[in-house]
């Protein structure tokens, strides 16, 4: 029998990464959350509540138990088993971070149930390494706006505090992309122009996001190493982005590699929702929204 009885209890953000030009390094956490539990057992149980609830394997196969498993091996320690509830609310497949929240809550809970072996950057570190990336887990794991990067092979990441005065609306259209196609047609190699373009706006952007300035995001936001291919899986993408910066939108972008689509605006909630809404609708897409804060946390 398990000698630990203790059930962790944690909750972990929804992400959006990328931001338009910080492909693979930026990301903002969402106070949207998956509500886990975890207890040490014999055997393998999941319950899952909410998002995921008729899609999620609820044994050995789950995400969660894979990930559970491999933080105790990295501890050198045996396992025999988890009980896990999860009560999601963060959509599946849809550029939301749902499978990073997933890594970085069963890193954290298992990381807890063993008397905290591992330090949050050594958990981001494995995170990044098991999402292939490290924007979302980075956002998942400290909260807040998040700049990520690798150095030696390990992930490295600077939180900042989360935008104030700033609302995210995500627009969720009810298709699915796959991050795995989202990142197979991308090219292999970009020109000078666009990456210096990228470049500029991404250092805007960071900008932007820390000194709380937005005038410029509307410039920031925008992205030529991903979002000209990525947007053509996202029908409308482009009606959206134009009409809501002829709203006051303050800047548009496609969450992580979409389909959501987010966009910072300090007013008119109500209409770029409905442009959002309406836009998806004309072309045949029916959708969703949310209003959204940034998350000054991650897992916890
Ligand atoms: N940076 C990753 C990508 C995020 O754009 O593929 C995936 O959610």
């Amino acid at each position: 029998m398990a000698k630990n009885n203790r059930t962790v209890k944690f909750k972990v953000p929804a992400t959006s990464a990328n931001l338009g030009p910080g492909f693979d390094c930026l990301a903002l956490a969402l106070g949207i959350y998956d509500e886990i539990e975890m207890k040490l057992a014999d055997t393998v149980q999941v319950s899952v509540k909410g998002e995921g609830e008729k899609e999620l394997a609820t044994d050995e196969n789950n995400l969660m138990v894979k990930v559970v498993q491999h933080l105790f091996r990295q501890a050198g320690k045996p396992f025999s088993g988890i009980h896990i509830k999860a009560k999601n609310a963060i959509p599946l497949t849809k550029g939301l971070g749902s499978s990073s929240a997933a890594i970085v809550g069963s890193l954290y809970g298992a990381n807890e149930l063993l008397g905290r072996p591992f330090k949050r950057e050594e958990l981001f570190n494995f995170a990044s390494h098991l999402e292939g990336h490290p924007d979302n887990v980075a956002a998942a794991i400290f909260g807040g706006f998040t700049i990520s990067w690798r150095e030696n092979g390990d992930a490295k990441a600077l939180s900042f505090a989360p935008p104030s005065n700033l609302k995210v609306i995500l627009g969720i259209p009810d298709f699915e992309v796959y991050t795995i196609r989202a990142r197979n047609i991308l090219p292999a190699v970009w020109s000078k122009e666009d990456v210096v373009f990228t470049l500029g706006r991404a250092c805007l952007l960071s900008a932007s996001m820390v000194s709380k300035k937005y005038d410029f995001l509307k410039a920031a936001c925008e992205d030529r190493l991903h979002e000209p291919y990525r947007g053509k899986l996202v029908p409308g993408y482009e009606q959206i982005r134009e009409q809501v910066h002829e709203m006051g939108g303050l800047g548009v972008a496609i969450s992580g590699s979409g389909p959501s689509v987010l966009a910072f605006t300090s007013k008119n909630v109500d209409k770029i929702r409905k442009i959002m809404v309406d836009t998806f609708k004309k072309n045949k897409i029916k959708s969703t929204t949310i209003l959204a804060k940034a998350s000054a946390f991650g897992v916890k």
